[in-house]
């Protein structure tokens, strides 16, 4: 199981209000007792903070905010010596526009970098195309400074790298090495897919003229960018992963992205986050899944219910703590790589940010909220933070929830527990049970190692089978087939 940092929120040790890399060294405690193998830390690296460091202007540098390389290799020999794993975020698509590459791209037609990034000439005093930008807004900037326009699938501050240059490929895999060399296991590779553009730059067609592209470009383009990039994890020595953000519709479409095993080792499948809270929706998409995944190389599954980007999971079940505690026991018995975004283990909910108090561009404020440590006035934090407490701060906090074994923290710990010493659940096959209306219940199975899990989204009470076979793996008591209202049991068989 993989853990999400994003360093802002997670704990500010030097009184400046922003989460740091002390921050995240002073908490790997945490992440061990949890259970964790391995973090990934949202950018840490220099950056004007106009995206909060999707917008790199040094790849190879730490943003002061966070420290310095020296605080970052601290880490790195902590988490390692702890037998935590550490990827690092790598934005591939775009850099800052204070980026040294996109400055003298910038700085004339004949710039030797200017077809690094997307250069165009207008429609008759229009934009080259009618592609909209990710947080709103046209794709493309008019740059007075040489007479042209360019492509920025995010904000204005972040112009999409041409990944068609052979310059950028070299240039990006240098970063990759950069951090492999210092130790790094590997990178979440911020939306990747995106690297692979038609270079023909088409309009969007109909309807799809009023999204940006995040969600619907897939050029074949990317995957001889995918297995180059890969060849640079390859060349190193251990478990180097890349685990790619792609933010497409269906399982089957990121299929591809694996390629023959030979591209993304991992691809986030956000199909559960965008899920409703209905059992049956939840049956058919991981079902969905399994069949796209296990129709092609084998491709391992990664599931996650939160993340910086979206409302917190709990938050969108409408703040019910049963529910988030249903939701992670499906999370967590499911085949493949599960991540968990900080603060889901405490059951956090969103902030209610207020307008003046919200920064993000994107409107993301709520769901990073700053993590509450312990129950003093500061929780942990030397500095008022960044953004404002989430709701329950008082009762939310991680030395609290630990010092209670009945808290969700604790079957969390549990959980990834059972995961661990169960092949069937953390790699075993996936077969959907007969069960009552409401109830999502599945049997896991490697080998003779078998489990079943039972969740039941409703309110009420419901009987599921219970035929004298099975007893409780994780789950509060006995089991005798009756499922509480909004409860979820993992069993094992008897015996
Ligand atoms: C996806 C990241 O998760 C998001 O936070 C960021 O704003 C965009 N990519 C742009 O880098």
């Amino acid at each position: 199981m993989l853990y999400q940092i994003y360093p802002r929120s997670f704990l500010d040790s030097d009184g400046d209000g922003v989460g740091d890399l002390e921050g995240v060294r002073a908490r790997l405690d945490h992440l061990r007792w949890l259970g964790v193998d391995g973090v990934w830390l949202s950018p840490i690296y220099r950056s004007p903070m106009a995206d909060f460091g999707y917008d790199v202007s040094d790849h190879c540098a730490i943003d002061p905010v966070f420290g310095d390389m020296e605080d970052f290799d601290r880490l790195l020999g902590e988490a390692h010596a702890g037998g935590l794993r550490v990827l690092l975020d790598w934005v591939p698509n775009h850099t800052s526009d204070r980026h040294p590459w996109f400055v003298e791209s910038r700085s004339s037609r004949e710039a030797a970098k200017r077809d690094w990034y997307f250069w165009r000439d207008g429609r008759d005093g229009k934009p080259p195309n009618n592609w909209r930008a990710a947080f709103g807004g046209r794709a493309w900037t008019w740059d007075d400074a040489t007479d042209q326009w360019y492509l920025h699938l995010f904000l204005p501050e972040q112009p999409d790298l041409n990944w068609a240059h052979p310059g950028v490929v070299e240039s990006m895999h240098g970063v990759l090495r950069f951090w492999l060399d210092r130790g790094v296991d590997g990178f979440r590779a911020d939306v990747v897919h995106l690297i692979g553009k038609d270079p023909t730059l088409p309009d969007q067609p109909g309807a799809l003229a009023e999204i940006d592209l995040v969600g619907v470009q897939d050029h074949p383009s990317a995957h001889p960018l995918l297995r180059g990039i890969r060849s640079v994890l390859d060349s190193y020595a251990g478990d180097r992963v890349m685990v790619g953000e792609v933010n497409l519709g269906t399982p089957a479409q990121l299929v591809p992205y694996y390629g023959a095993g030979d591209e993304l080792h991992m691809v986030f499948n956000f199909s559960l986050l965008w899920a409703s809270w209905d059992a049956s929706q939840w049956a058919q998409r991981i079902a969905e899944s399994e069949a796209a995944l296990a129709s092609s190389h084998d491709a391992w599954p990664v599931w996650v219910l939160s993340n910086h980007d979206t409302p917190r999971h709990r938050t969108r079940y409408g703040g019910d703590a049963g529910r988030a505690r249903v939701a992670a026991t499906v999370l967590l018995t499911l085949r493949g790589t599960p991540f968990l975004y900080a603060g889901e283990e405490l059951g956090l909910l969103d902030a209610d940010v207020p307008e003046a108090a919200r920064v993000d561009p994107g409107r993301r404020d709520g769901c990073r909220a700053p993590i509450p440590w312990d129950d003093t006035a500061g929780h942990g934090w030397r500095g008022e933070p960044w953004l404002p407490w989430p709701p329950e701060v008082d009762e939310r906090d991680a030395a609290s929830l630990r010092a209670d074994e009945g808290s969700i923290l604790h079957l969390y710990r549990r959980l990834l527990a059972a995961r661990r010493r169960s092949a069937a659940l953390h790699a075993g096959t996936w077969k959907l049970l007969d069960a009552p209306a409401g109830v999502l219940a599945y049997e896991r199975e490697a080998g003779s190692d078998k489990r079943q899990v039972w969740a039941n989204f409703g309110e009420e009470p419901v009987l599921c089978r219970a035929d004298g076979q099975w007893v409780v793996d994780v789950g509060s008591r006995e089991w005798d087939g009756r499922l509480g209202g909004t409860d979820a049991v993992v069993l094992r068989p008897a015996g």
